[in-house]
């Protein structure tokens, strides 16, 4: 867990370090509640070999009450110390919880992409909290660390002879289950997998809900779930057995056999003169807290090595390079004029795939441009590549001459615009939604931009208007309201350039015409980019870029391109044809 090169290492002692005060507390605490619980026995011993023999009443008095407070002091103080152990290991679920989810916000969704939404909520939650808890087991093998010391020097001072005998056990011990240990980590690997299907499943199966009951699917699903359980109760099953059988088993086993050696030696030393009664009753104490604490810490190593993978899945994420950051010599962006270049640009998600090749255009400030081509053929990439949630391959892609990562990435976001083809709104009002990307827009602001993309009418007819709560992503919105609500968000930022993808996919004929009729004199000036699915949304588009399979395949004005009798022309006439049938 130390600082390895550049990798992110988690390094759970500096977590730890930070609440530095509270551990040496506790660690203090321990120190007096161990030896604390060592003295018992040792009055014990008192009892019998000093007050028993002398019929002295008040070491008998003294040495009861002893027996009798300490465990009281000691459990006060436990439970004090508990309470502060268990606010330090909350405080480091929070810290590792939220240091995750900056690194995950300073990632491209391009990159987060490749993850299972279940694999990352899992990281955050799950995996942030078992690696928490091991802190507190942490400190557990602190105590017992001190345990092992304290008992075995006052048997050691007590009597050498018979504490001989009994360490002579303790390597053994290490011996069988450093030799063990190693064979239970694959098992440990597995569980973490099958933990990471489960969430996986879970996390796909509640918005998954409706998906599922339309398609009858609810056996088949609750099928999968039993099968993801069984596979994870069988390793756990496994895994205990493992431990439960070889681990217990042995550990017991030697706890029986130092016990009955203890007695037997323990009494011959009694027959010679060597011991007495009462360090042997302290001794039956001793030994099996003396055993328990170096069963403890093979404990505590078997919970790190479970940890291990847990940590590596942490680790995988906090090691991403960051993403959203900009360049130390970034400028800040003052006006935007709005002319885009790109000048032979590629670019892939993997290595395997090329999705844009060597595509180059040139926007001019304030002109109106159309995207239109087949499903799949890159056109989202090319509005996510402007949105720099990824980097071309080769080539670049200019913004009024500069490069994008020229400009605070800040800055450039507030500029560009986005009405994306899959609509993500917040379980909030509309207002609120609103609200989100502009705080501090006024009310006749708010009332413009919803006039603007047709939401008027729509606002007025919902029974509690403008503080309407629309339901998870928008449930409880038509897809085409939804659509205009997106756009009436990305209008309230008044970006300068504006991009918008197949946003009229589901509206109807009439809003379709309004939005349109309206985006054209408010962007009038403006540069703005139109991902269309069907070809009337930019038929009066300046330029029109025909996408195909990742390469600009024409451009030109809807006239120009009819003209070319190509790619367009062919798309054109098949819209035309299912037009004519429908209408
Ligand atoms: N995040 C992603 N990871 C991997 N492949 C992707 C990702 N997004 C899109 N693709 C692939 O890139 C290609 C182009 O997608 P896209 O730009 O969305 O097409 P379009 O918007 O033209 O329909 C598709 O084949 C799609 O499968
Ligand atoms: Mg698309």
């Amino acid at each position: 867990m130390e600082g390895k090169g550049n990798k992110y290492r988690l390094n759970l002692m500096k977590f730890i370090g930070e609440h530095r005060q509270m551990m040496i507390l506790s660690m203090s605490v321990m120190l007096i509640t161990t030896g604390l619980s060592v003295i018992t026995p040792w009055l014990m011993q008192y009892l019998v070999d000093k007050a028993l023999p002398q019929k002295d009443v008040n070491l008998l008095v003294l040495c009861v009450a002893g027996i009798a407070i300490i465990p009281i002091i000691n459990m006060l103080i436990t439970a004090l110390e508990n309470v502060y152990k268990s606010d330090v290991q909350t405080r480091i679920t929070v810290k590792l919880r939220f240091q995750l989810l900056d690194k995950l916000l300073k990632l491209s969704p391009t990159t987060l992409s490749k993850y299972q939404q279940g694999d990352i909520t899992g990281r955050l939650v799950r995996t942030c909290d078992d690696i928490s808890g091991f802190v507190t087991k942490l400190l557990n093998g602190f105590n017992n660390v001190i345990t092992f010391v304290f008992i075995g020097i006052v048997m050691l001072t007590m009597n050498w002879k018979l504490s001989g005998i009994v360490l002579f056990f303790a390597p053994l011990m290490v011996y069988f289950y450093y030799r063990r240990i190693r064979f239970w980590r694959t098992t440990y690997k597995d569980i973490s997998q099958a933990q990471k299907e489960y969430d996986v499943f879970i996390t796909e199966v509640v918005p998954g809900l409706k998906t599922i009951q339309t398609f009858g699917q609810e056996q088949h699903e609750i099928a999968n779930g039993q099968e993801l359980n069984r596979k994870y109760r069988n390793l756990q099953n496994q895994l205990q057995k493992q431990r439960s059988f070889q681990g217990r088993l042995f550990w017991e086993l030697q706890d029986s056999l130092s016990t009955s050696l203890v007695y037997a030696a323990g009494i011959y030393f009694i027959f010679h003169q060597q011991m007495t009664i009462g360090q042997l009753l302290a001794f039956t104490v001793y030994v099996p807290r003396f055993y328990g604490a170096i069963n403890s810490l093979f404990v505590l190593y078997m919970d790190r090595d479970q940890l291990k993978p847990e940590i590596e899945r942490y680790e995988e994420m906090m090691d991403f390079p960051d993403e959203n950051v900009d360049e130390s010599n970034a400028i800040s962006m003052k006006e935007v004029k709005g002319q885009i270049e790109f000048e032979h640009v590629s670019f892939g998600y993997s290595d395997e795939r090329e999705i844009l090749q060597d595509v180059s255009f040139a926007i001019k400030p304030g002109e109106f441009i159309g995207i239109v081509g087949a499903t799949g053929g890159g056109k989202s990439t090319i509005i996510d590549l402007l949105l720099r949630f990824g980097q071309p391959r080769t080539g670049q892609i200019l913004l009024d001459g500069q490069p994008l990562n020229a400009y605070q990435l800040k800055d450039y976001r507030k500029q560009i615009g986005l009405v994306p083809q899959d609509i993500f709104l917040w379980n909030r009002t509309i207002r609120e939604n609103l609200l989100y990307v502009n705080p501090s827009a006024t009310e006749e602001e708010l009332r413009k931009a919803a006039d603007q993309a047709q939401m008027k009418q729509l606002i007025e007819n919902l029974p509690e208007g403008w503080n309407t709560l629309i339901g998870d992503r928008g449930v409880r919105l038509s897809g085409g309201e939804k659509q205009r609500l997106a756009i009436a968000r990305t209008l309230l930022r008044k970006p300068s350039i504006l991009l918008l993808d197949e946003p009229t996919s589901a509206l109807d004929a009439k809003t379709e015409f309004l939005l349109q009729a309206c985006l054209e004199e408010v962007y009038q000036e403006k540069t703005i980019i139109v991902v269309a699915h069907r070809l009337a949304t930019i038929r009066n588009a300046d330029r029109i870029l025909v996408v195909n399979q990742g390469r600009i395949e024409e451009s030109g004005s809807h006239e120009e391109l009819m003209e070319k009798k190509g790619y367009y022309y062919e798309l054109a006439k098949q819209q035309y044809q299912v037009s004519t049938l429908v209408g």
